[in-house]
């Protein structure tokens, strides 16, 4: 059906028009009767339905309707199957529509800075790229069946402590490269209905009311068609905002908001144009969620098994050491209050009511040989030492045990950050008295972030279950007994220990939280500091091998406008079928810019029979190669090589190709007379003065009689040569007014000299 929604905005009085700007409650939009303008309802997001039918809260504190907890972020993430997390979110938007909701709140895409961040189980990665392509194929998701999403929290939500008044101080570069990608990829990709602007402040100016963010990038530059809403209470400055281009404030601010947006028209300062173009969008969006409703069905049992196949597909085997799969004839002991009550989603606005939840207790054949020890509960840190040795015992009397570990609630939630990486206590130190009578020992975790693991050496399997929404238990069961082949890959590094992490010294800070470690987070960081980590990025095991050859590139050639096409055959090397990421990241060699080591440009995942090979494609675009240049404003792709690599995780590289470009972009030439002789020597358009000046400092000096750096020019003599190469070194860090002082050039030469570098 056609409307004219500009038409129905003229028939629309200030004050229906200010009133269509704010929520009508917690989760409702206003309706204007006389007009046909219905009442909608937004609902959390992001991995199921939050609907709260009676009392409001963005807090999950008061119930929900009874729905479907899919596998939260942290897990999803881990699949790296864009399909999977596509029908995840067709699921999600089915639910939607059967409860009349016309916007999920959801995806949620902030990037994990820190291990520490209270919310990070609800995002999917440390990874800019990955991050976007999971959250487009959640939004395409989502959005077939006809309902709108929220791609959230935009951004640089990156700690829970202070959200709603602390600044993240963050450079244009480190924004545009690591924390704007995952929403542009999102919007550019998907187009989500609505964002949901952040808590926050970025560099002082609340997201809110952040016209460069919510319009010029977001809109101007990447193109967004729908509304942006709050979060939960983000207004600062209602009138403000509406000029920024926050067009909804939620949840209802009693009038206030509306009160404010009346006076501003009616005293001048806001254009009612402004108005009309906010309440434009927020009407198109209403109707074509209006327009697009249909009849459909709460199928809670077959999305519970969708959620289960989310989860197998996702959990992400770390270590076996021939422990795993566990053979129906082995006496196992199960051990720990996780394995009969799991963690399986975290605290606050994401938590459903989940209308059945699977244990791997409720899961397994009780005829099978199992014993099971609660060893430690579930919910607090107590060791309790008659527990302690009944699962000690139960451990000794078995074949195997396997230790269900985890965070409990308390441990990890929004609304506050964690204080430290490490598991409960108790847990840690009855993995170890269990290791000390039991060797074959297997640990399974329900976490929602990171933990430190200092039995790591001890345990000869770990199982990274993270909180695997309502079937985590039956998902577990089935891998750790090889029905199912595990295939998930780590969507963030494992550091051994907190203070490892980039941002350990400017975390949680309360005002401004300053992002010193810039571009180099998760394992840009770890690579450049060759660091050592418990489990890098993208790892994750499968109980067959494969086999990576034959690496080829549609073209060694190309320019910065161009896409090139990795190829790269994959064999299942062991007996049974298994699926398996092939990961493509780029190495810079260009030496344009200060650059991490590799970045993540590409991923498929692909089955593979036993013996089976095939050949997997990754196209890469012509921005994998660009770096963020803020003198430019823009994407720069410098000329060089780039070596192109494939790999099973960020640490397990296992071949690599190179790739020329031949860029036509050119950085902006700023010569003046601080410019140094390295500057002018490095750059193609200033070399040849540099290489003039350099000799005529060599004569100055007395310096052998080079033209250029050369090795072999170099003196043979040891003495000499450190001498040679300090001249080097100062001469190439001298700045030009400096052959001025020496007396080579005068002042207005060298002006003219500058004058005719820079035009030409
Ligand atoms: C959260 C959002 C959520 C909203 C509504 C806020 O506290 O930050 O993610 O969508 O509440 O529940």
């Amino acid at each position: 059906m056609k409307r004219d929604i500009s038409a129905l905005v003229k028939e629309m009085t200030l004050e229906e028009k200010a009133g269509m700007c704010s929520g009508l409650d917690f989760w409702h939009l206003k309706g204007v009767e006389r007009l046909g303008i219905p009442s909608v309802m937004v609902s959390d997001g992001p991995h199921g339905l939050r609907k709260q039918d009676d009392k409001g809260d963005h807090l999950g504190i008061n119930d929900s309707i009874k729905a479907v907890c899919f596998p939260p972020a942290c897990l999803s993430a881990c699949s790296f199957d864009r399909e999977l997390v596509k029908e995840m979110g067709v699921r999600i938007g089915k639910e939607a529509q059967a409860e009349d909701l016309s916007v999920v709140l959801g995806p949620a895409v902030n990037i994990k800075r820190s291990p520490l961040c209270g919310r990070n189980f609800e995002y999917y990665s440390e990874d800019p790229y990955l991050s976007g392509e999971m959250a487009a194929a959640c939004i395409q998701g989502i959005q077939s069946q006809g309902v709108g999403t929220s791609v959230k929290h935009f951004a640089a939500n990156n700690q829970e402590y202070n959200r709603l008044s602390c600044s993240s101080e963050v450079d244009e570069r480190t924004l545009r490269e690591i924390y704007f990608p995952a929403f542009e990829t999102a919007v550019k990709k998907a187009q989500p209905k609505t964002v949901m602007c952040s808590y926050n402040m970025i560099n002082g100016v609340y997201s809110s009311e952040n016209s460069w963010l919510l319009t010029d990038v977001l809109r101007n530059e990447w193109g967004f068609e729908g509304y942006v809403m709050s979060d939960w209470g983000a207004v600062n400055e209602r009138v403000p905002g509406l000029k920024a281009g926050l067009e909804l404030e939620m949840p209802s601010s009693n009038g206030t908001g509306d009160t404010e947006i009346i006076n501003a028209v009616k005293d001048g300062t806001l254009d009612e144009a402004v108005l009309d173009r906010a309440v434009e969008r927020i009407l198109r969006v209403v109707f074509d969620y209006i327009d697009n409703r249909h009849e459909e069905k709460l199928e809670l049992e077959a999305d519970h098994e969708i959620a289960k196949h989310v989860a197998c597909e996702s959990m992400v085997l770390l270590k076996n050491d021939e422990m795993l799969p566990l053979k129906k004839d082995e006496k196992v002991a199960f051990i720990g209050g996780f394995f009969k009550t799991p963690r399986y989603q975290g605290g606050g606005s994401s938590h459903i009511n989940s209308f059945r939840v699977d244990s791997a207790w409720d899961c397994l054949d009780k005829e099978e040989n199992i014993v099971y020890a609660e060893g430690f509960s579930a919910v607090d840190d107590i060791y309790d030492e008659e527990l302690a040795k009944q699962a000690c015992e139960a451990a000794k009397s078995a074949d195997k045990a396997v230790i269900f570990a985890g965070l409990p609630d308390v441990f990890e939630s929004e609304g506050y950050d964690r204080k430290h990486m490490r598991l409960p206590g108790c847990q840690n130190r009855l993995i170890s008295e269990t290791a000390k009578v039991q060797p074959n020992l297997v640990v399974v975790l329900h976490n929602g972030s990171p933990v430190e693991m200092p039995w790591l050496s001890c345990a000869k399997a770990v199982l990274e279950a993270y909180l695997g929404g309502q079937a985590a238990g039956s998902a577990v069961a089935a891998i750790l007994y090889g029905e199912v082949n595990p295939s998930g890959k780590l969507a963030e590094t494992f550091p051994y220990k907190l203070s490892d992490n980039p941002s350990y010294l400017n975390f949680g800070c309360p005002d401004k939280v300053e992002y010193h470690e810039g571009i180099y987070v998760g394992y840009r960081y770890y690579d450049k500091k060759e660091m050592e980590v418990a489990f890098p990025f993208g790892h994750g095991l499968s109980y067959t091998t494969f086999e990576y050859s034959n690496i080829k590139l549609s073209a060694d050639k190309i320019t910065e406008k161009d896409t090139v096409t990795v190829s790269v055959d994959i064999k299942n090397t062991g007996d049974i079928a298994g699926k398996e990421v092939v990961q493509i990241y780029i190495k810079d060699n260009t030496g344009i810019c200060p650059c991490p080591v590799k970045e993540l440009k590409g991923f498929e995942k692909i089955y593979l029979e036993p013996g089976e090979t095939k050949t997997v494609e990754i196209c890469l675009d012509s921005r994998s190669f660009a770096h963020y240049n803020v003198d430019t404003s823009g994407w720069f792709t410098g000329s060089g090589d780039y070596d192109i690599l494939a790999g099973a995780s960020s640490r397990d590289i296992r071949l690599s190709a190179t790739l020329n470009i031949e860029s036509s972009q050119q950085l902006p030439l700023k010569v003046h007379m601080n410019t140094t002789l390295g500057e002018l020597l490095a750059d193609k358009r200033t070399r040849k003065y540099g290489l003039k000046f350099k000799h005529q400092m060599d004569v100055f000096f007395g310096a052998p009689g080079s033209t250029d750096i050369k090795e072999d020019s170099m003196p043979e003599e040891d003495g000499a040569a450190l001498g040679y190469a300090m001249a080097e070194a100062v001469a190439s860090s001298m700045p030009v007014r400096n052959l001025v002082g020496f007396g080579l050039y005068k002042k207005e030469e060298m002006l003219k000299l500058l004058e005719e570098m820079q035009n030409a």
